[in-house]
């Protein structure tokens, strides 16, 4: 397709798909689920569930996409014309969009949060109101609306930027920085008094806790964490080039999503076990818990504490955002490419929809709750299954590894093709389904 553009090298790319995987759930929810599922023994499932569920998922993505250099919707109708898949195109279209609206409500509370660490409002002489902070600004309906706008408004103008001078710039600087921060986070952490407790809770491993719900934790996870099911790996796909090596791309991708959690982990578990604190999930973890200990901090220099704070929250709305520019570009593909809607006028079509669904999670809990349930119990999961259901089985199997291989060039890829299919065709489907539905049933 004319007009159409790639990512620069295979840095970008990997740069572009890590951006899209690390995200609030590596800082928020990864930490968190380790220890509750019996630390190093979880890990070590979920670095399973990653090889051998995500990863082929991941390819599989990245063969439609690259393949067709088409987004979701049109790589299904390329594919498979006038069949019933075109269905999936169209999930994967709305999926991401419908995260990008109560993801970009939370992407919103950090930039209220980074406003809070510049001005030092954490403070020790008032540490114990802080955990109250966000209830109150919870409340403050209109400042959290404002915030969503500025968050949806980053958004938008990089995505708005286009592919190379958009997401891929804003990629490629700020995900090596991303690292720097939580490794910086991660080392004061660990030398706090009390850390101790905190690294054990995120390694010692406990395999009695290792239940099926664990393994349906692992997995859910890895697919959010990874990007996957969605349609936005296989649109991040579309944008490169048929001399990128696809599989050394998705490997340098996934490596990187698991590192910065394992590092996320090391950065914040340390910090809320010395501060004697029970660990939590979610915004209780990252906008009460964490204040309160920035605030406590504070006794030790209210520099350092604030600094620490502020490096804290620069690194939740980075990694947001290189996350919701790969959600929006998936539909701005769409209504681009099969729309014929200008890049501007699908920007700012997605913008205000996301904005009003966002509007209305931040009115009403329960919306936003229910859609995020939605998407990680439900939508992911489907669409990841059906990705590679797909591949493995509508995809003619030359066609697969042409695309995965280039054409017979890539001799570590041919060796390892039998393998990866074998997991794309069987065991992953399989996995998936299994997981699945006893997910659903129980
Ligand atoms: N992977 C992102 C994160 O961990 C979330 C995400 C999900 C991004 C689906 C794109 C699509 O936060």
């Amino acid at each position: 397709m004319s007009g159409r553009e790639n990512f620069g090298s295979r840095a970008a790319v990997i740069m572009a798909m890590a951006g899209s995987a690390i995200g609030l759930g590596n800082i928020w929810r990864f930490p968190f689920i380790v220890g509750q599922y019996g630390g190093a023994a979880f890990i070590l499932v979920y670095i399973l569930c990653c090889f051998l569920l995500s990863l082929p998922i991941l390819f599989s993505e990245s063969v439609i996409g690259r393949r067709t250099h088409k987004n979701t919707f049109g790589a299904m109708e390329a594919l498979a014309p006038r069949s019933s898949w075109k269905w999936l195109g169209l999930l994967t279209v709305v999926s991401p969009i419908i995260i990008l609206s109560y993801y970009s409500v939370v992407g919103g509370w950090s930039i209220e949060y980074l406003f809070k660490s510049v001005t030092i409002q954490f403070r020790p002489d008032n540490a114990e109101i802080v955990t109250g902070m966000f209830g109150e600004f919870a409340a403050s309906r209109a400042k959290v609306i404002a915030c969503l706008l500025l968050f949806l408004g980053m958004t938008a103008g990089i995505v708005f930027a286009g592919v190379k001078k958009g997401i891929e710039r804003f990629s490629k600087i700020t995900i090596p920085v991303l690292f720097v921060l939580v490794l910086v986070i991660a080392v004061y952490s660990l030398t706090l008094p009390g850390a101790g407790e905190g690294i054990r809770y995120l390694v010692r491993p406990d395999f009695s806790k290792l239940t099926p719900d664990a393994l349906a934790a692992a997995l859910g996870q890895s697919f959010f964490s990874l990007s996957l099911g969605v349609g936005t790996m296989l649109t991040y796909s579309s944008y490169v080039s048929k001399d990128e090596n696809l599989m050394a791309s998705g490997v340098g991708t996934a490596v990187s999503d698991l590192m910065f959690a394992i590092f996320a982990g090391f950065a914040i578990m340390p910090a809320v076990f010395a501060s004697g604190i029970a660990p939590a999930a979610g915004p209780g973890l990252v906008f009460e818990t964490l204040p309160y200990i920035f605030a406590k901090m504070g006794t030790g220099g209210l520099v350092l504490s604030a600094a620490v704070a502020i490096i804290f929250f620069i690194t939740i709305l980075v990694a947001a955002l290189t996350s919701s520019i790969s959600m929006m570009e998936v539909g701005v593909a769409y209504l681009s490419e099969e729309k014929g809607i200008s890049r501007t006028a699908a920007t700012a079509g997605i913008f205000i929809f996301a904005f009003m669904v966002g509007i209305l999670c931040v009115l009403r809990g329960s919306v936003f709750d229910f859609l995020d349930k939605l998407c990680s119990n439900f939508l992911l999961t489907l669409g990841a299954l059906l990705f590679s259901l797909f591949v493995g089985w509508k995809m003619k199997k030359e066609d697969v590894k042409d695309e995965l291989t280039n054409g017979g060039t890539l001799h570590t890829n041919v060796k390892l093709f039998p393998i990866i299919y074998f997991l794309i065709k069987y065991v992953a489907p399989v996995s998936i389904a299994v997981i699945f539905i006893s997910g659903l049933v129980g």
